[in-house]
């Protein structure tokens, strides 16, 4: 008698929790906007960028950048708000307001999270989707770059190449991995055996905290900085833009591919290659 008593008063208690967060759900979106509205100074600009389940286009730019097509599912949950800033200033609002309405914020650079972390959560969530800011400026004197965090590798490569044959960066080999998630989480490829990570060869950073200061490296501080180079962007705040050391490469570079099974000595191969690969 006592546990029928005991287990119904749990159920009706999960019933009152689980009917609070769909209605809180459905406020924090319209009292999500009205924040961002009342927080931009420029209302014309902010309704350039959100989108809503209402927007015909909501789809077309949640699924277009998702690698893991798992996700890509109807039963996968889905933002109450996209935002596709084309500004910095426009990511601090964000950040006020989804903290304003107990809203998570999942920051997507390139979408090729194995787990789909930067566009699905299980509590309500806004995506901070950095499509738009994807600038790179190559200073080939310097040997350095400034690349903002939506930027992807490809185009850092051919940014690049553009000014100089004989420059290049250590980072990924698939040309449309994001600079966010790639190099704060450490990036390596085929230059890896002679320049190491990608993460490596980060000089300085952008950053928008908690609290919507935008920091760089003197401002952030050493331990931060340290941070972001290898712990993930996404548990430490937005990542606006990446100061690279760009590397010296070969004016030539020769590509080959040989495929040799274990019985025709891979092994031995893979151990010789070690030695002058790089
Ligand atoms: C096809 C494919 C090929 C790959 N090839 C390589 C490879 O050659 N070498 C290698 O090292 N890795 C490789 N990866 C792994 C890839 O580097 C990681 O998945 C990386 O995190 C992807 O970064 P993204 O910006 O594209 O992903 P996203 O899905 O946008 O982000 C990944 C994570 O970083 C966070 N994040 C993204 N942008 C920011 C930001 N601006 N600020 C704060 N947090 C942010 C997200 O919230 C999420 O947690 C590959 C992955 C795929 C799918
Ligand atoms: C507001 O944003 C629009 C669209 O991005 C832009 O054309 C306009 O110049 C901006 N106005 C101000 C005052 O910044
Ligand atoms: C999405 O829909 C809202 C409401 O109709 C509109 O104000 C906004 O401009 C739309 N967003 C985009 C990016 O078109
Ligand atoms: C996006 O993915 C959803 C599943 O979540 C699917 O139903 C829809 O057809 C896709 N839309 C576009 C425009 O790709
Ligand atoms: C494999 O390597 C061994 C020792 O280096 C050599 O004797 C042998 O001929 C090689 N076999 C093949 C199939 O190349």
């Amino acid at each position: 008698m006592k546990t029928t008593s005991n287990s119904s008063l749990l159920f009706i208690l999960l019933l009152v929790i689980f009917s609070c967060s769909w209605a809180v759900s459905s406020h924090e979106h319209d009292d999500f906007l009205q924040c961002l509205s009342l927080q931009s100074n420029n209302h014309s600009s902010i309704s350039n960028i959100v989108y809503t389940p209402k927007n015909s286009s909501y789809l077309s730019i949640l699924n277009f950048s998702i690698q893991n097509l798992r996700f890509e599912s109807v039963s996968t949950p889905k933002p109450l708000v996209i935002i596709t800033p084309v500004h910095e200033s426009q990511i601090q609002p964000v950040i006020y307001c989804a903290k304003e309405n107990g809203m998570q914020i999942r920051v997507r650079s390139g979408g090729h999270d194995y787990e789909g972390l930067s566009y699905t959560s299980q509590v309500p969530f806004v995506i901070i989707d950095l499509v738009n800011l994807r600038e790179i400026k190559v200073d080939v004197d310097k040997k350095t770059a400034w690349i903002q965090a939506g930027a992807r590798l490809g185009e850092l490569y051919y940014r690049i190449a553009e000014k100089s044959r004989t420059l290049g960066f250590p980072a990924g080999v698939c040309p449309t991995v994001g600079a966010g998630g790639h190099i704060s989480g450490g990036g390596y490829g085929a230059l890896i055996r002679k320049y190491g990570l990608a993460a490596d060869h980060v000089i300085d950073a952008r950053i928008i905290d908690v609290n919507g200061r935008i920091l760089d490296r003197s401002s952030m501080g050493e331990d931060l900085f340290w941070a972001i180079r290898g712990g993930g962007g996404a548990s430490f705040g937005v990542i606006l833009a990446w100061k690279l050391e760009l590397v010296d490469v070969p004016e030539k570079v020769t590509v080959f591919a040989i495929a040799r099974t274990l019985e025709q000595n891979a092994t031995n191969i893979v151990h010789r290659w070690q030695y002058v690969a790089n």
